[in-house]
C-alpha cells in the first residue's frame, strides 16, 4: 500500500523519461503528450536550454538564499514578466493558488484603502482558482467546496459572459472592490469568455474603480498565441496571477500588478519563504527567453489551429460531440456523455490527454509541439472519440 495520501484518482502509469513532446513509461512504452502536465511543461521535456540553465544554477551551489537578500535572478525574472504583461510589480510564490491568494489579499487591501470595511470580489460560475480556503471559496464548484465549510466570505458569484449580471451585482453591493475572472476557464471545461464581454467588464471595472483580476494561471503564458488572453481583448488588467507554464515544470507562481493595484502592497504585507528563489527564477527567465527565441507564441497559434480545425472537421455532424472550443493550444472537446474512460483508451493508444467536468476532453500540448506531431495527436485521438460516441449511439 502506498503512503501517498489518497487525494487523486491516478492512472496506473508512471512516466520516467521525456524528450520534446514524447514521454516513456517504466516499461519503455512511448507516449505523445497532448496535456503538458496540465498546461505546465511549456518547453516540453529535456529542452536543452532549460536543462543547461538549471544544471548551471544547481552546480553554482545556490538554489535558495532568502528574500531577506537581493536575488538577481528574481530581479531578472520580474523584468521579463513586467515586459510581457505590461504591468509593474511582481510578487513571486510557488503555485497558482498562492498567486490567487495574493490577488485576493491585494483586492481586500485595495478595498480597505478606499474605505470599504468588508471588501467583496465578483467571481464566476464554474471558475477554478485553487484549493486553499480563500481560493476554493472563490471557485465556482460545489465539488471543490463540499466538506470545507465555513467558506471564506466576500465573494459574489455571477455567470460567465453575462455583463448585465455584474452590473446588477454592482447595483446591489457597495462593497465590491474587484472582479476576478479566468478569461478561458480551464478546470471548468474550456469555457471561453467573449472578447467583447471582457472589454465591457474592463470598462465597468474602470468606471467603478474595481480591480480587474485576470487569472491566467492556466490560459496565459503564450498558450493562446499571445502572452495573455487579455491581450487578445486589448486592455491591461490590474492584477494577473500566473503559475503552471511559467517555470516549464519547476514549481513557481507570480502575482503581477499594475494600474489601480500598483503600490497597494507595502513591506510586511505579504511573503513567502521559497517564493522567487534562484532555482525557480532561472526556470522563469529561461522559459520566457526560450519562448521568444523559439517563436513559441506563433507556434501555439499555428499548431493549435491545425489541431482545432482537424477536430472540428472530423467531428462535424457527429452525434455525441457537443462542441470543439478553445484558442491556440488550449482546446476542449465537449461530449454528450461522461467520457473519463477516454483517458485510459488514449494511454493505450500512446496519447496523453485529460477529461475535466466529466464530459470535456482537454488538449493542451507543450508549446514546442510541431505541426506533424499535432497531426499525430489527431490521428490517435479522433478514432477513439468516433468509436466512443458510435458505441453510445448504437446501444
Ligand atoms: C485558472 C487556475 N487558477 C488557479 C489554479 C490553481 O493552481 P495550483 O494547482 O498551482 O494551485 C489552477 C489550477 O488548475 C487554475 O487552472
Amino acid at each position: 500500500m502506498s503512503h501517498v495520501m489518497n487525494t487523486y484518482a491516478r492512472q496506473p502509469v508512471a512516466f520516467v523519461r521525456g524528450e520534446g513532446v514524447w514521454l516513456w513509461d517504466e516499461e519503455g512504452r512511448k507516449y505523445l503528450d497532448a496535456l503538458a502536465g496540465i498546461a505546465v511543461n511549456t518547453l516540453g521535456y529535456a529542452h536543452p536550454k532549460l536543462t543547461r540553465a538549471l544544471s548551471q544554477r544547481i552546480a553554482s551551489g545556490v538554489i535558495h538564499t532568502s528574500n531577506l537578500w537581493r536575488i538577481p535572478d528574481q530581479e531578472a525574472a520580474a523584468d521579463r514578466i513586467a515586459e510581457i504583461t505590461g504591468l509593474d510589480e511582481v510578487f513571486f510564490c510557488n503555485s497558482g493558488l498562492e498567486a490567487n491568494e495574493c490577488a485576493i489579499k491585494v483586492a481586500r487591501k485595495y478595498g480597505h484603502e478606499r474605505g470599504i470595511a468588508e471588501p467583496a470580489i465578483v467571481v464566476m460560475e464554474k471558475a477554478f482558482h485553487g484549493r486553499s480556503l480563500a481560493t476554493l471559496s472563490a471557485t465556482g464548484s460545489r465539488k471543490v467546496q463540499a466538506g470545507f465549510e465555513p467558506l471564506v466570505s466576500g465573494f459574489v458569484r455571477v455567470p460567465l459572459n453575462d455583463i448585465e449580471a455584474v452590473r446588477q451585482a454592482g447595483e446591489h453591493n457597495r462593497n465590491i472592490a474587484a472582479v476576478m475572472v479566468e478569461p478561458i476557464q480551464g478546470e471548468g471545461g474550456i469555457n471561453v469568455s467573449r472578447l467583447e464581454y471582457l472589454r465591457s467588464l474592463f470598462e465597468l471595472c474602470q468606471r467603478k474603480q474595481w480591480l480587474f483580476i485576470s487569472d491566467e494561471v492556466q490560459c496565459g503564458l503564450g498558450r493562446t498565441g499571445k502572452w495573455f488572453v487579455y491581450q487578445h481583448a486589448g486592455f491591461l488588467p490590474d492584477v494577473v496571477p500566473l503559475a503552471k507554464g511559467l517555470g516549464s515544470g519547476v514549481p513557481v507562481g507570480a502575482c503581477v500588478v499594475g494600474g489601480l493595484a500598483k503600490g497597494v502592497f507595502k513591506p510586511g504585507n505579504h511573503g513567502s519563504t521559497f517564493g522567487g528563489n534562484p532555482l525557480a527564477m532561472t526556470a522563469v527567465r529561461t522559459t520566457i527567453d526560450t519562448m521568444k527565441e523559439d517563436g513559441l507564441l506563433a507556434n501555439a497559434e499555428r499548431v493549435g489551429g491545425v489541431i482545432r480545425k482537424g477536430l472540428v472537421d472530423a467531428f462535424a455532424g457527429l452525434k455525441g460531440v457537443v462542441e470543439v472550443r478553445g484558442m491556440g493550444m488550449m482546446i476542449g472537446i465537449e461530449l454528450q456523455e461522461a467520457c473519463g474512460e477516454l483517458v485510459k483508451q488514449a494511454l493505450d493508444a500512446g496519447l496523453v490527454i485529460n477529461v475535466t467536468v466529466d464530459k470535456v476532453v482537454r488538449i493542451m500540448p507543450p508549446l514546442v509541439m510541431s505541426e506533424a506531431e499535432g497531426r499525430e495527436v489527431l490521428a490517435r485521438f479522433v478514432p477513439l472519440v468516433k468509436a466512443f460516441v458510435e458505441k453510445r449511439v448504437t446501444v
